[in-house]
């Protein structure tokens, strides 16, 4: 028996307890990606706390232009509108924070939900026993004429099977169920996951990341690995992962190069976890 109720907006708002993110719900069945949605409804004016969902997504996006799997009626995903009215020398810090905040919101969201561990790969990957259960692609539209919004797209792996994972995710994935053999509500899920994500947004908007990154650091399991970084530009480094910046970089110090030993800091990169 693995039949998994439908997402709906009355039961996600029967145990929703924000107080602005979801005043707007959009569900729908089918979408290309959430994330178009919410930046198209973003430029239509769109006020913060706006949510898009769907059941299914025939071109989900990942980071990194890679696809985001998206099989209908079993996982979340999900997009928020965020304005911030913050001022300007603040905008850089809350851009860099915003997919950090928004995977460790995600995370608490599933543990609270389901009492299982969820880890941290640097930046905003989900890992449920070293395998990615979910991701977090944010999106900034900063010249937009309906003013300046981000868009945050999450997308947890909740009930489907592993067997429904395409043969080259199968050794790197994993979902909620697969690890629990549990069939988790997606409703009160996607309404434990817009509090959590209200509380981090309000604590970056109020008092910036300090409180925040000492979270994110402790459930960060890149701390302390040895790891693969890819990098924009193509090239490779591998090195340790020593902490996370004041501004969300990944500080390495680097075991490869010309200059092994060398302390770096990078704000994007593909990251492999070497050994544990
Ligand atoms: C990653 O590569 O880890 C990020 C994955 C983000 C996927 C989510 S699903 C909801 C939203 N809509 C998209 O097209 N992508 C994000």
């Amino acid at each position: 028996m693995h039949q998994p109720h439908a997402l709906n907006v009355d039961s996600i708002r029967s145990t929703l307890a924000t107080k602005v993110l979801g005043h707007r719900i959009d569900l729908f069945d089918e979408l290309s990606s959430t994330n178009v949605e919410a930046t198209s409804l973003g430029h239509s004016g769109a006020e913060h706390g706006t949510v898009v969902i769907a059941e299914r997504q025939t071109a989900g996006r990942g980071r990194l232009a890679r696809v985001w799997f998206s099989p209908g009626g079993v996982n979340i995903y999900c997009s928020l509108v965020l304005r911030s009215h913050l001022p300007a020398n603040r905008l850089a810090e809350w851009l860099s924070w915003l997919p950090l905040i928004a995977a460790l919101a995600a995370a608490e969201a599933i543990e609270c939900v389901t009492s299982v561990p969820v880890s941290l790969k640097w930046p905003n990957d989900l890992l449920l026993s070293g395998r990615k259960v979910g991701g977090v692609l944010c999106e900034n539209n900063q010249a937009s004429p309906s003013g300046p919004f981000q868009v945050i797209g999450i997308g947890i792996n909740v009930n489907m099977k592993v067997e429904d994972f395409p043969a080259e995710l199968r050794a790197s994935a994993t979902s909620l169920w697969n690890e629990t053999r549990i069939l988790v509500d997606r409703n009160r899920l996607v309404a434990q996951l817009l509090f959590e994500m209200e509380q981090c947004i309000e604590e970056l908007a109020r008092h910036g990341p300090p409180q925040l990154a000492l979270a994110y650091q402790r459930r960060c399991s890149t701390i302390g690995q040895l790891v693969r970084a890819g990098l924009a530009d193509g090239s490779e480094l591998t090195g340790y992962a020593e902490s996370i910046s004041r501004d969300g970089s990944l500080r390495i110090t680097t075991r490869s190069g010309t200059h092994p030993g060398t302390v770096i800091e990078i704000r994007a990169a593909d990251i492999v976890h070497l050994r544990s």
